[in-house]
């Protein structure tokens, strides 16, 4: 620890990055949104410092592989052919079914048994496209939690990938959804705090959270607040933050949010927001949809505002927290569940 300033870093010694932990967490990610890869699409990929390849089957099934063919190498994101539920390879058309088997080898019926590429667990929900990373390559011990997302609001919202967050680990970027005092600051809300426990659940962690409007001095059991939000942060990569406010009766705005490593340098942050408007919301279709617009436009301005600090900040390992401050430390302790063993 620097006894000047306080600040312990402990970073690199162990993994050669700025982290004290392995920069490939073990969970369900973000790899790209519906929309990205059209029936018969094919799309290059990497994260986790691995090459991949995202292709849809003619009958729309997302799958994702590991991109380098075992013959010679191609790569199977650069002018590959889906065909049926397959994908040929554009250097010697050996062709994979889309759980990884080589199903043909043009002029032979021998086929390696061994010929193979690895499909990575794939889930595609609500317009987004998901994979199970683990270093070891073992099957999903969670399933991703359904959400009953039936009266999304067609059309509204955007979603937007950003990569501009250098390699900030998921886990100091979903540290967020506990790290009340950085609302103020960051994204321009009144003074803000939790709102009733943290609610912890095997991979979910769910931290209820109250915001004030700028310049709120009641109390905060006796001010309306803007925003009453609930931050899930569902295993090591994605949250999903619902929030209500007083000026949409009836509606709830969901944020989906990614972070997924490129390689230890770069993070895709990706962000899916939409409205669910209930059945007896009592405001019109102009009100719901000029709410829309507002609402839209400014989350679309505070996806980059943590971008600013996500980059540049240092790892503090035994940060010196005060009376405001949220659950850092538990949110911490949670979260380590999530990284691989050093013998990994
Ligand atoms: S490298 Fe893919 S078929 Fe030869
Ligand atoms: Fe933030």
């Amino acid at each position: 620890m620097n006894v000047m300033t306080g600040i312990t870093t402990e970073g690199s010694s162990v993994w050669g990055t700025r982290y004290p932990f392995h920069p490939y967490p073990t969970g369900w990610f973000m790899v790209g949104f519906s929309d990205d890869v059209a029936p018969k699409g094919v799309k290059p990929l990497r994260y986790f410092a691995r090459d991949l390849v995202l292709f849809r089957t003619e009958e729309g099934k997302a799958v994702v592989a590991d991109a380098h063919c075992p013959h010679l190498g191609a790569h199977l994101g650069y002018d590959s052919v889906v065909e049926g539920d397959t994908i040929v390879c554009p250097f010697h058309a050996w062709r994979y079914n889309s759980v990884g088997k080589c199903v043909e080898i043009p002029f032979t019926k021998s086929i390696p048994p061994q010929a193979r590429i690895r499909v990575w667990p794939t889930v595609e929900r609500s317009g987004i496209i998901f994979v199970w990373h683990d270093l070891d390559g073992r099957e999903p011990s969670w399933d991703l939690p359904d959400y009953d997302e039936s009266t999304r609001r067609e059309d509204s919202g955007f979603h937007r990938l950003h990569d501009d967050f250098g390699g900030a680990h998921p886990q100091d970027i979903f540290e967020n959804a506990v790290d009340f005092a950085h609302f103020p600051g960051v994204h321009s809300t009144g003074k803000t705090m939790a709102n009733g426990e943290l609610q912890i659940d095997g991979p979910r962690l769910m931290s209820p959270i109250k915001m004030l409007a700028v310049g709120e001095e009641k109390p905060a059991d006796q001010a309306v607040p803007m925003s009453l939000a609930m931050a899930e942060v569902v295993g090591a990569g994605l949250a999903r933050v619902a929030s209500t406010t007083p000026y949409l009766p009836g509606g709830t705005s969901i944020s989906w949010v990614g972070a997924t490593p490129v390689d230890e340098k770069l993070t895709h942050y990706r962000v899916s927001f939409f409205l669910l408007i209930a059945p007896d919301c009592p405001l019109t279709d102009e009100q719901i949809e000029a709410f829309d617009k507002v609402s839209t436009e400014v989350n679309k301005q505070e996806q980059y505002s943590d971008g600013k600090i996500w980059p540049h900040k240092a790892y503090v390992a035994r940060p010196m927290l005060s009376a405001v401050d949220g659950p850092i430390l538990k949110y911490r302790e949670w979260y380590a569940q999530f990284h691989p063993r050093p013998s990994a």
